[in-house]
């Protein structure tokens, strides 16, 4: 086990933060030593797959960032279901492709999400009307006090919207391997635009709601490795049915989207019609042109930077309209 002193900014998609203590581990004797150490040595961990949801501050001395290198992929074809078991350090768009490519339905709406498999049940990541939770069995994580490795069935994994067991109980667990149930026989979900398009288009593969999804997504989403961001900054707020109904009342063009607990309302809504903040930039930090759901750090930007012009987003939505976004992306420590 090699710890080495990084600068940290280079393993965020966002690209924000100082030097701090990392190490990389391939194998799971190898997590547990690390974990041993950080202990040891009175550190906080933060287990960090390809930093596409994180950023870092500058004052890191007493954290260890844990890179999980975790690999495999393995499958197995029982009745009208495959079942895909792949390590947390896999790629999560990989698994996607490698689903595809066997005809297999479920994960497809899920395509080009940046990320590695052990991240995608900790925010339980959604898109185009599909979650994680829709497809996971199971997953296998190590105990960090007990350090047993244990097997979490997903109705023990508390998943809400971008919400789960792993971000409530923050650090108990980390993931080593995620077990997804697939169907061979076709199941599309077309209900979200615009892959209603494709609805009544005869015998549709997985790999066309693919193709839809990441052409969708290159529409409107920008590319880390060019404009460096972190995905949706935000996440959308969640209110009541008597909120919703208020809030449409003096925005009558508000979009309300029924969810179980009342409406859920599109942050990016509020970020352009509230806070007339869609494409505006403030120094290295704006929010993206196509959607202002997402920070894009245009030079070289430190965490206090991303904070405060979140801070601004955060402030003139609540004291318009009474609603408090909840910041989506993670900041370490
Ligand atoms: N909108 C605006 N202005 C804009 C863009 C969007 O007002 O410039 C409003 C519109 O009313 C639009 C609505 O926002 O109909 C929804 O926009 P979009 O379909 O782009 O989705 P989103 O709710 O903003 C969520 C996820 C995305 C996911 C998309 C597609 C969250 C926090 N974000 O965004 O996930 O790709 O739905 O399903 O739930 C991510 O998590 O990083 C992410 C990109």
């Amino acid at each position: 086990m090699e710890i080495r002193n990084v600068s940290l900014k280079n393993y965020s998609s966002l690209r924000v933060g100082g030097n701090g203590d990392m190490v990389i581990v391939t194998t799971a004797i190898e997590l547990v030593e690390a974990v041993m150490y950080a202990k040891a040595h009175s550190k906080r961990i933060h287990i960090l797959g390809e930093g596409t949801n994180t950023f870092f501050g500058s004052d890191l001395v007493d954290v260890l960032v844990v890179k999980l290198y975790l690999k495999g992929v393995s499958f197995e074809d029982k009745d009208e279901y495959c079942y895909i078991t792949a390590s947390s350090g896999e790629s999560w768009d990989d698994i996607v492709l490698f689903a595809c490519d066997k005809k297999l339905w479920g994960i497809e709406n899920l395509s080009a999400i940046p990320g590695t498999v052990g991240a995608a049940p900790v925010q339980n990541i959604g898109a185009y009307g599909v979650e994680l939770k829709d497809v996971l069995v199971s997953l296998s994580a190590l105990d960090r006090d007990t350090l047993n490795v244990v097997e979490i069935d997903a109705s023990a994994c508390n998943f809400g919207y971008r919400n789960s067991l792993f971000k409530l109980e923050y650090g108990k667990y980390i993931i080593i391997s995620v077990t997804l149930k697939l169907f061979h026989l076709p199941a599309p979900v077309l209900t979200y635009k615009p892959l209603d398009t494709l609805v009544g288009k005869g015998d549709i593969t997985p790999h066309d709601v693919r193709s839809l999804v990441v052409a969708t997504r290159k529409a409107k989403l920008p590319d880390y490795r060019e404009y460096p961001n972190a995905g949706s900054f935000f996440k959308n707020p969640v209110v009541t049915k008597a909120q919703g109904e208020a809030l449409r009342c003096i925005y009558p063009e508000l979009p309300l989207i029924e969810v179980s607990e009342g409406y859920k309302i599109p942050a990016a809504w509020f970020i352009e019609h509230v806070a007339h903040m869609k494409g505006v930039r403030t120094g290295n930090i704006g929010t993206w042109p196509n959607q202002p759901l997402v920070i894009v750090n245009y030079g070289e930007a430190d965490a206090s930077e991303v904070i405060i012009f979140s801070q601004k987003i955060i402030t003139s939505v609540k004291d318009t309209t009474g609603i408090v976004l909840e910041q989506e992306v993670k900041c370490v420590p």
